[in-house]
């Protein structure tokens, strides 16, 4: 028998599901919105903080977006993706499978099937999520002032502990996208190092976890900083971890396959960039931090005008156009590129990373370079550090 309402029954299935715990998850895909770039969306059910949410995946062509929506809420959400954005939608219990098909002309038809999955997922926890970092990491931990020396991370730098962790779940996704395998060898440079959270991080997590000939290079302006890193990585025994004194523009590194900048001001990301092109690097991974160079260039185009005569808009805007032109150098330089939120917007607002993995040969793509121009050309901007790759001979056709 035909429901009356096929979008109301499948809603309240999801609800009970949801509140039953037979929920697996729902699925939505065939987007009848293709200009809005997400091809299909993935809900599964989290605890967040004791609090109930939906886990939202939008898969892309080039990324994946992830978002937590309160559970109150992201059914309403759900329920607006039910008004015609969607060719399908299934979700999947523990019990039954339900299929709302969406045909082009007609009323929408709900179906159900045997379980594909019949145990629910067991219910993640935000305190649950990767944790790469294992006991072994505790001493450099405690010593860097993260931990105490039993591992019981400092309230205070929870949220460091997290963006470590977080770090290290990304650059593991990354290393793999451009080939690498647990027990090749493997050289970084972790430009702008600071403290060496990350920097620790990584070659923790590549030499000691995954038992992998790997070095990895520490640079930092500050000789106060590299003095104390070097301290702690001989204390620890931390075999082929070097920090060294000087600046990204500068500091004599070679052969180096990965190269990452987080948080390096202005334009330090920039020669980092550029570095890691010059080098052929496989892997360049900037979340750039404060942005200034852009800012005092950018014009007004007449349509945008009206809205970026707010400083706040004009600011975000800057920002969007100054990562926007990393993301296409990169693309010039014959990178493939992800731009995605790396930690969550509460715990800080520069939390942008741009990851380029070396995909086909440098300065070629025509189109590439016409699409800086192009931005660049409509902001009015005349200069921006990166320029140094656009000197680059186009080779002829
Ligand atoms: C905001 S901290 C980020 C540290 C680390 N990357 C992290 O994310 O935890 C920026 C660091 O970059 C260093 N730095 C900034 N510009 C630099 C440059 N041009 N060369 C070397 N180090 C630089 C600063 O001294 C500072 O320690």
């Amino acid at each position: 028998m035909q429901n009356a309402d096929p979008i109301a029954e499948f809603m309240a299935k999801t609800e009970t599901s949801l509140q039953d715990g037979t929920f697996v998850r729902l699925v939505l895909s065939g987007s009848l919105q293709p200009s809005d770039g997400v091809e299909r969306v993935t809900v599964r059910k989290v605890q967040l903080r004791q609090v109930p949410h939906l886990a939202v995946t939008f898969k892309r062509r080039t990324n994946d977006v992830a978002k937590n929506i309160p559970l109150e809420r992201g059914m309403g959400w759900l329920e607006e993706q039910m008004q015609g954005a969607w060719k399908n939608a299934l979700l999947g219990t523990t019990q039954k499978d339900w299929q709302l098909h969406f045909p082009r002309n007609g009323q929408p038809q709900l179906s159900s099937h045997k379980p594909a999955i019949v145990t629910a997922p067991a219910p993640k926890h935000d305190r649950e999520r990767v944790r790469l970092l294992d006991a072994a990491a505790n001493d450099w931990l405690a010593a860097l002032g993260v931990a105490e020396a039993n591992g019981r991370v400092l309230p205070s730098m929870a949220d460091k502990h997290r963006q470590i962790n977080r770090y290290l779940e990304i650059l593991s996704h990354l290393l793999d996208d451009c080939g690498w395998r647990p027990g090749q060898p493997l050289n970084i440079a972790d430009m702008g190092c600071g403290k060496g959270y990350l920097t620790f991080a990584a070659w923790h997590w590549l030499r000691r976890t995954k038992n992998s000939p790997v070095e990895v290079l520490g640079v930092e302006s500050r000789a106060d900083l590299v003095e104390k890193t070097n301290g702690i990585a001989k204390e620890i025994g931390a075999e082929g971890l070097t920090f060294l004194e000087g600046t990204i523009d500068q500091a004599r590194i070679k052969d180096i396959e990965v190269l990452i900048a987080l948080h390096a001001c202005n334009t330090a990301t920039d020669e980092a960039i550029r570095r890691g092109t010059e080098m052929r690097a496989k892997l360049i991974v900037v979340a750039p931090c404060c942005h200034k160079e852009v800012r005092p260039q950018l014009q007004h185009p007449t349509v945008l005008a009206p809205v970026l005569r707010h400083g706040v808009m004009e600011e975000r805007m800057a920002e969007w156009v100054t990562d926007g032109l990393r993301a296409l150098y990169l693309e010039w330089a014959g990178y493939k590129t992800k731009v995605f939120e790396f930690v969550s917007s509460e715990h800080t607002p520069k939390n942008l990373m741009i990851a380029a993995v070396r995909e086909g040969e440098p300065f070629t793509d025509h189109a590439a370079r016409e699409r800086i121009e192009e931005l660049k050309n409509f902001f009015g901007i005349k200069k921006h550090s990166l320029d140094t790759l656009l000197r680059v001979p186009i080779p002829e056709k």
